[in-house]
């Protein structure tokens, strides 16, 4: 090992500049005993112990290819670092069967797509630079999933804190383990479920209760009846933002958190440490989340979203996404499946998602509102 560094240091001194980036993978190229000293300290920081020493042997294995896959974009002068997160001892394959969703959200539910003309820009109206539901207290904590795929229900249950928040001024933390054992629909609990059922089963139960009262557990467990009637957090119904359209995405998300689903089946994605996330990514949409805002940084524009990873994956369990990409899913098909939960009384009492003048829409709304309830009976 020595001696190959001094090769390669030679090499380097030989031929300073021509042949700096052919040697570059060579010398970040992490040596057997920092990768074992790296992952020791990992194993510390994450509190992970293995059965068997094979186990731990393997882990290592994949912790060093994941560091040399780090090290390697870390070096590319890329908008976002990949890290060391709660991910590193996992490959790509076990990352995607253990934290995202095993069944894809079928492309039939992803076209039920109800176009709405709720939140709209007329011309002349200026949508703001930047926004940003965390400090306005909508938002709550970031959320660990764990190992049950069940981000749908931290998707849809975040957006529903946060309209409760923007109505009544209390952020109440609901509750996802009622969605994972009640709402079998369609959805299945830790295997997987849907954004739009779990909205659905909190209008037809008439609101969810406080994860306080019915907290995660991580598992798929029977339905608490008595905690399904208490109802601590509430909407009237939802829709879909018009699909495939980022501008859409940004005016309903000036109105509120909106929860959308991503393709999340990438090695970037899983090792994401920070900045603007704009990995090569697909869109088979398996993951939902909570978009909370956007902004800009260094003239690139971002999407601000929080996952349910825990707060040691990403920019304290966040992640910004590239915005306005020039394909019209968007990045990892954040623009496909968005849908945003309504709570009446907030969009004729509260002017802000209103254009100026709003008197002349509101016989419109009302009639919308009144058609929305009625599909709900
Ligand atoms: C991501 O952005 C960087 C610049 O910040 C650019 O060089 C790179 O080509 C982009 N990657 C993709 C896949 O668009
Ligand atoms: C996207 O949405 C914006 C805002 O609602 C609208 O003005 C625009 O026409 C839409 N674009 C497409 C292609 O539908």
């Amino acid at each position: 090992m020595k001696l190959s560094s001094i090769v390669v240091l030679l090499l380097f001194v030989l031929f300073p500049i021509s042949s700096a980036m052919d040697k570059y993978d060579e010398m970040t190229t992490t040596t057997n005993d920092e990768a074992n000293d790296m992952f020791m300290s990992w194993l510390v920081k994450h509190g992970k112990i293995y059965d068997t020493v094979e186990e731990k042997g393997k882990r290592f294995q994949i912790f060093k290819d994941n560091l040399e896959y780090i090290e390697q974009h870390n070096s590319g002068g890329h908008s976002y670092k990949l890290g060391l997160n709660k991910f590193a001892d996992l490959s790509l394959e076990e990352y995607r069967l253990l934290y995202t969703m095993p069944k894809k959200i079928n492309s039939k539910r992803k076209l039920n797509n109800v176009k709405s003309d709720r939140y709209f820009v007329r011309s002349g109206d200026v949508l703001p630079d930047s926004i940003d539901w965390r400090t306005k207290g909508a938002i709550g904590a970031v959320k660990d999933q764990g190992r049950c795929g069940c981000c749908w229900a931290f998707s849809s249950v975040g957006a529903v804190e946060a309209i409760n928040q923007i109505v009544t001024s209390d952020l109440i933390t609901l509750s996802e383990q009622e969605l994972v054992d009640c709402d079998t629909s369609y959805s299945q609990g830790c295997n997987g479920g849907y954004t739009n059922d779990a909205f659905e089963f909190i209008v037809r139960n008439g609101g969810i209760d406080s994860d306080i009262d019915y907290p995660y557990i991580g598992m798929d467990g029977i339905c608490n009846n008595n905690k399904k009637s208490k109802k601590r957090g509430s909407i009237d119904g939802y829709e879909h933002v018009p699909m495939n359209n980022e501008s859409a995405l940004q005016i309903a998300v000036v109105n509120q958190p909106v929860s959308v689903s991503i393709d999340s089946n990438s090695r970037d994605f899983q090792l994401y440490a920070s900045g603007i996330y704009n990995g090569s990514c697909g869109i088979e949409l398996d993951h939902a989340v909570v978009l909370g805002g956007y902004g800009t940084e260094d003239g690139k524009e971002y999407w601000i979203v929080r996952n349910s990873w825990g707060v040691e994956w990403g920019e304290q369990g966040y992640i910004r996404m590239e915005r306005n990409i020039k394909d019209e899913e968007g990045q990892c098909g954040i623009a496909m499946h968005a849908l945003y939960p309504i709570k009446n009384g907030y969009s004729i009492k509260n002017g802000l998602n209103l254009p100026k003048e709003a008197t002349v829409f509101v016989p419109f709304l009302f009639l919308f509102l009144l058609e929305v309830s009625l599909s709900f009976i």
